[in-house]
Formats: structure tokens, C-alpha cells, sequence
């Protein structure tokens, strides 16, 4: 597959620059950017380069901009640039380019014209991360979603993903479960629903220390028992955690989230110790008051901030046990990059790690990827109506009920297997991308009525879209055959075919900042240009080329939102 346009542009761009007389004045390794233009009106793609010149050059940006144009050679890729504004370049692609890329698009429908990574790398991801025993609530269910899209997007890339689900196994709410697995466990409730029943004992004793300061001490005492070896304490850690994952298995299951490892806060136990010594025999950690700590004196916020990998007590550390997993994840696992997609109030802490890594001299690039909170409609923490942390699970049922509405409305005659098929799909779809349209820095109001309206930027209106793209050719009786000159005749075709191939643009920029919401608010732009395509050219009415060429642009945009919503992990659907 040939290079997108914006990077053949860009290269012809460069070389018409080469070609100026001011060429031998560029500053060392200039770069022109070319940018896809916001306003079509002027162009299809928009370059600055002229402006950025003329500054360093102290020129006028016009008259650079008219040099650059004047050494150009569009070939048959664009037509001859045009100046805007202050010194823009602007830039046509020809129909004959548009033409060929529809057929070269529908040559190649596992990537959709984008290239993979030239430098395929390693990546550890790292989300979802629940806290075993404890509500998985909605907080979690951000970075189970943007970790699984970002994995998805980096695979497609070309790249290596190992997802880890680095699940909090080994923490101190195990001192009030064993003690009320031992006292207050309803075994019959354990066997029919294991995670609530968990949560129950975990609610229960929880609020019992709140004014019992002696039980406080004997779930602490158990959890001390638990750490030093006991064995009964041992079982019962071990069924729960094993009942946990059963769990958490159903849920991602339905979100169609899949881990390669699971490899909790506890398989680092014995990795505590020796991180701790190694540290501080290589004089990166020291002593204070009886604690082991890393210092950071030369980063000014975190001066007075430094990391404790050993309490005072011996007690290790949610850091001590990241640390370890670095270490893991690079010799082991071989990472070249680990991301972490863990909420922004643990900023901190991955600061932290990260600078105790790099003093360490390991060189994998370690990202924070972090993300804000969801809110209520009255711009409050999202609870349920008695107060309660919203439970993961809950919300995906009550989505798919709702989505059922829907179905039931637009297509009451479709069997009642394939309705709760579709209701599934539209459901968690619509909370997957509520979530993901949104930049995840965002703290973003839960909606219902918003997240599941037929129209806007929602999983029902991209599922809508993709639906009509297929409706067509069940109409036409059969799937897509390639063949036929195409030729455009409309622009409302040419507008839909470049954003169509802007896809491989697009994809690769959503690793850049890791922002899902470009490829979602891209997916939207490429519904609503199919919506105008599709007021605008009558499809099965044409004969001949036209409607060959139509046929091929509804099926190339079936497949790029199929593809797109795929990256987004939302199935589609064929009927609703
Ligand atoms: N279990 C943690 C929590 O729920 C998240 C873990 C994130 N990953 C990590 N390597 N620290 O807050």
C-alpha cells in the first residue's frame, strides 16, 4: 500500500524546498508539515511551512510560500497549491488520486492502507488492575476500556502488546475479608454468587472498625498472619482470589477485554526484599527514621517527596511491588515500553517509579497514561441512589436493558435471540464509547439518554451508519464485487473517499497522545460525510460505473468503521 497523502504530500513539499533558492539557508533538519485542512472549502490538506520560514529566514511568508509552490510537482497526486491567509499553502488532491485510492483501499482490508510500524516495538500494558475482593466499580472501567483500545490500536500498528492485568491481590483488605470469611461468611451465597457475597463481608466488617477499634486490631493481626505464611489464612486468600477472577473473567468476557497475564501484586512477594537491598547497596536508597526511602533532590516538586519501599516495620509497599514489576517486565517480558493507564490522583506515584527506574539505568520508556473521574448528572463522584460506589457490572446490564428499548422501537420483528444479540452489542458499544469519545483527561458526565441517542457523536449512531452501509447490499441481493472502472461524478463521493483514506492518518496519531477520542471523533466525521453521500448519490438506482462506484464506496466505508469501531473494541452489528 502506497503512503497516505498527507505523507506523499509532505515529501514532495520537502522536495520542492530543496529545490528554492533560499534552500541552502533551511535550518538544519527542517521538516514541512502538511496538516489536513479544517476547512474544505480551501483544500484538502494545509501546510505552515511558508510562515515558519519566513520567520527564521526573515522573508515575507507569501513570497516563500509562492517559491515553494512555484518548484512543486503535484504529478497526479494533487493540483497545483494555492496561497491563504498569511502564507498558508493549500492543497488539492487530484480525482484521478482519489480514484485510484478507493481501488487500493479496497485491495488491502486488513490494514486499510495503513503501513505497520517500521520499528516494531515491545509493549507492556498495563489496566484494568482491580483490587481483588473490592468493588469494581465504574473508576475502572476508564482504564479497562482505554487500555484494551489503546492495545488494539498498538497491535494493528504493527507492534507487540503483552496486557497485564496487574490486579491488586495482596493488599490490606485482606486482613477485614479473612476475618469475615471466618465470622460472617454465608457459604451458600459464596457458592451461588461468589463476588457479591465477597463485597458484602468486605462492606460489613469495614463499617464494624469504623467505631471498633479492637476488631481494627484483629483484622490487622490476621493480615500479619497472612503475610507470615499461615496456611489457613493462606486457603482463604487463595479462594478469594481464585472466586475473584471467576468474576472478573465474566465481566471482561462481555467486554471482550483479554489479558495475557494476570500477574498480581502478590507474584512479586519474593521480588520485595531483594529490590529493597539491591537499592540500597547501590546508594539509591537510603535509611530515615527507620524506613527505607528514595530521595529525589535534584527534581524540584518532589524534593521534599521522596518514595518508601520498606516501612519502619519491614512492611513493603505498593512502589516496592511496582519496582519489581519493572524489573520483571523488562527482563523477562522484554519490554521496550510499559504503559500504565491508572487514574490521575497516582501521579505521584508513577513519578516516583519512573525516576527510580531511570536511576537505576533502565532505559524502557515508562508512560503514565492517566485519565479523569466520571460524574453524575449533578457533576458529583457517579454513585448509586442509596450512595453506594457504582458497580461495573450493574452498569453494563442497565445498558444493555436500555438498548433493548431501541431495538425493540426500530425492529420489533427481528427474532428475540438475534434482539438480545444486538442489544448487547449496542449496549456495552454505547458505554464503551461514551468513555472513549471523550479525552480522557475529561471528567465526563455518565448520561444515559446521551450516550444511547440515535443521533450525535454515540455508538448508536456509528452503529447506525455501519448498518446502512450494509443494508444496501442485502438489498442488492449480494455482497460487494470488485470490478468496474470507478470514476467519480459527485463531490459528495470525493469528500467521503478522502476521508475514508485519511484512516491511516489518523490511527497512528491516537498513540502520539494516547487519545482514543481522535480515531472516535474521526469515525464520527467519516458517519456524517456517509450521511451526506448518502442524501446526495442514489445508489442502486445509477447503472453502470456510477453505481459500481457507489457500491465500492459503501462497502470501503462499511469496512473502515467496522475497522475503526473494532480499535475501539464495539462490535457491529448487521441489523438494528
Ligand atoms: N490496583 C490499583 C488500583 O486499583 C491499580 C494498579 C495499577 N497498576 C500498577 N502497576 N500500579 O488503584
Amino acid at each position: 500500500m502506497a503512503k497516505t497523502f498527507a505523507d506523499q504530500l509532505a515529501s514532495r513539499l520537502n522536495d520542492a524546498l530543496s529545490k528554492t533558492d533560499f534552500a541552502g539557508e533551511l535550518p538544519e533538519g527542517f521538516n514541512a508539515q502538511i496538516d489536513q485542512a479544517q476547512n474544505r472549502q480551501f483544500g484538502d490538506y494545509q501546510s505552515n511551512a511558508a510562515m515558519i520560514l519566513a520567520k527564521q529566514l526573515r522573508k515575507n511568508p507569501r513570497e516563500v510560500a509562492a517559491a515553494i509552490i512555484e518548484q512543486f510537482d503535484g504529478g497526479t497526486l494533487s493540483e497545483k497549491p494555492e496561497i491563504a491567509g498569511p502564507g498558508f499553502i493549500n492543497f488539492r488532491i487530484t480525482q484521478e488520486s482519489l480514484e485510484s485510492v478507493l481501488q487500493s483501499l479496497l485491495n488491502d482490508p486488513d490494514q486499510l492502507g495503513l503501513e505497520k510500524a517500521a520499528e516494531p516495538k515491545t509493549i507492556v500494558a498495563d489496566f484494568s488492575a482491580p483490587n481483588v475482593a473490592k468493588p469494581m466499580h465504574v473508576g475502572h472501567i476508564r482504564s479497562t476500556i482505554i487500555g484494551d483500545c489503546l492495545t488494539r490500536v498498538a497491535k494493528f500498528a504493527g507492534h507487540t502488546v503483552i496486557s497485564d492485568n496487574h490486579i491488586g491481590d495482596w493488599g490490606t483488605q485482606f486482613g477485614m475479608i479473612l476475618w469475615g470469611w471466618k465470622n460472617l461468611l454465608d457459604e451458600t451465597a459464596l457458592e451461588t454468587d461468589p463476588i457479591p457475597e465477597l463485597l458484602r463481608i468486605y462492606r460489613d466488617v469495614n463499617a464494624k472498625t469504623k467505631d471498633d477499634e479492637a476488631l481494627k486490631e484483629v483484622c490487622k493481626a490476621e493480615l500479619v498472619k497472612l503475610q507470615g505464611g499461615d496456611e489457613e489464612n493462606l486457603k482463604i486468600w487463595e479462594r478469594c482470589i481464585e472466586l475473584s477472577k471467576i468474576g472478573l473473567q465474566k465481566i471482561y468476557d462481555r467486554l471482550d477485554v483479554k489479558f495475557d497475564y494476570w500477574l498480581g501484586e502478590s507474584f512479586y512477594n519474593d521480588q520485595l526484599a531483594p529490590i529493597v537491598d539491591e537499592l540500597l547497596a547501590a546508594g539509591i536508597a537510603e535509611e530515615s527514621d527507620g524506613a527505607i526511602c528514595v530521595f529525589f533532590p535534584e527534581v524540584e516538586k518532589l524534593a521534599d517527596k521522596p518514595t518508601i519501599i520498606r516501612k519502619s516495620d519491614g512492611g513493603f509497599l505498593y512502589a516496592t511491588t511496582d519496582l519489581a514489576t519493572i524489573d520483571y517486565r523488562i527482563n523477562e517480558l522484554k519490554a521496550d515500553a510499559i504503559w500504565y493507564v491508572v487514574g490521575a490522583p497516582q501521579q505521584l506515584h508513577f513519578d516516583q517509579i519512573f525516576l527510580v527506574s531511570e536511576k537505576r539505568g533502565q532505559k524502557a520508556e515508562l508512560e503514565f497514561i492517566p485519565f479523569g473521574s466520571i460524574l453524575g448528572k449533578d457533576r458529583k463522584m457517579l454513585r448509586t441512589r442509596s450512595g453506594d460506589t457504582v458497580q461495573l457490572a450493574d452498569v453494563l446490564d442497565e445498558a444493555v436493558v436500555r438498548a433493548r428499548v431501541i431495538i425493540d422501537e426500530k425492529n420489533p420483528d427481528l427474532p428475540e435471540e438475534e434482539k438480545a444479540e444486538i442489544a448487547e452489542i449496542i449496549g456495552i458499544g454505547s458505554v464503551k464509547y461514551a468513555e472513549l469519545s471523550q479525552y480522557r483527561m475529561t471528567d465526563y458526565i455518565f448520561d444515559w439518554d446521551t450516550m444511547l441517542a440515535l443521533k450525535g457523536n454515540t455508538a448508536p449512531y456509528l452503529l447506525n451508519a455501519y448498518v446502512r452501509t450494509r443494508a444496501i447490499f442485502r438489498k442488492l441481493g449480494k455482497d460487494f464485487e470488485p470490478g468496474g472502472n470507478l470514476t467519480l461524478t459527485a463531490d459528495a463521493e470525493k469528500d467521503l473517499i478522502l476521508k475514508l483514506a485519511q484512516f491511516a492518518e489518523v490511527v497512528p496519531s491516537v498513540l502520539n497522545d494516547f487519545r482514543p477520542n481522535t480515531l472516535a471523533a474521526y469515525l464520527y466525521e467519516v458517519a456524517t460525510t456517509y450521511h451526506k453521500f448518502w442524501e446526495a448519490c442514489p445508489v442502486l438506482k445509477e447503472e453502470g460505473d456510477i453505481r459500481q462506484t457507489r457500491l465500492a464506496i459503501c462497502e470501503l466505508t462499511g469496512q473502515v468503521l467496522r475497522c475503526g469501531l473494532g480499535l475501539l473494541g464495539i462490535r457491529t452489528t448487521e441489523k438494528m
